[in-house]
């Protein structure tokens, strides 16, 4: 079924995000965000931190975050403002060629690049933060259990995941090459987390072209125990 109000806008609406995404065209999907603020769940991640540090007597010490799935590379820019350390991996090169100018001199010599898919990327082994935000539902299903068990591996006790899962009731979860969930098995794979924040979004949306695309996301920020 169809959206008839944004049907009758016709076929010259402009393409919305989920339009680019939907079918992995990312230099479609960068051009449309470059520029926008860091994602909600970096920002609470990095409140987090700094809570931890102000109750610590206010020294920062320099971290290291992976950000996975980049792209233009919102959340990395936020991360580098902030003096940490930062391992940016992408599979779309036009991710870089967007992020690198974008990256202050005084930053640039605590950032790494990389083009690489989610299944070949490598990443350091201790890691303060790990953050994908709306990039781990675009891993392949048969390589979805090896990069959540080194995701996992990589996040020292003490630190924390942030990002987004996609539903089972999502509109993509059909589609061969997306990884979903239920929300009953979030609690298993974050087995040994505390989840700071898990918000369950489910609302209606469509394409450009009137076509329903349901949203089904869990906003996802979690600590993982320090006895972990
Ligand atoms: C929806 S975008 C999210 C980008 C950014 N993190 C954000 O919040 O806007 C998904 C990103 O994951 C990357 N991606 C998708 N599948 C991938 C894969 N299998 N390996 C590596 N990167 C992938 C895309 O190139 C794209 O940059």
């Amino acid at each position: 079924m169809t959206n008839p109000e944004a049907a009758a806008k016709g076929a010259g609406a402009a393409k919305r995000a989920q339009d680019f995404a939907g079918v992995r065209d990312w230099a479609g999907y960068f051009d449309l965000m470059v520029g926008k603020p860091a994602r909600e769940t970096l920002v609470a991640a990095l409140a987090s931190f700094a809570r931890e540090d102000a109750a610590g007597g206010g020294r920062s010490p320099e971290r290291l975050a992976v950000d996975l799935g980049c792209g233009e590379g919102r959340d990395t820019l936020e991360l580098l403002s902030r003096g940490w350390r930062v391992v940016a991996l992408d599979g779309h090169p036009k991710s870089f060629e967007l992020l690198e100018p974008r990256v202050r001199p005084e930053d640039r010599g605590r950032l790494k690049t990389c083009v690489a898919s989610f299944a070949d990327a490598v990443w350091p082994e201790r890691v303060d933060l790990f953050n994908a935000s709306f990039s781990l539902p675009f891993c392949e299903p048969r390589d979805w259990e090896g990069v959540w068990r080194r995701i996992v591996a990589s996040i020292r006790p003490g630190g924390r995941f942030a990002g987004q899962l996609f539903g089972d009731r999502d509109g993509w979860a059909v589609l061969p090459d997306r990884t979903h969930h239920r929300r009953a098995e979030l609690d298993a794979l974050f087995e040994g987390f505390v989840f700071e924040e898990l918000r369950e979004e489910e609302r209606p949306d469509t394409n450009h072209d009137g076509k329903p695309k349901p949203w089904h996301v869990f906003h996802i920020v979690a600590r993982k125990r320090c006895e972990a």
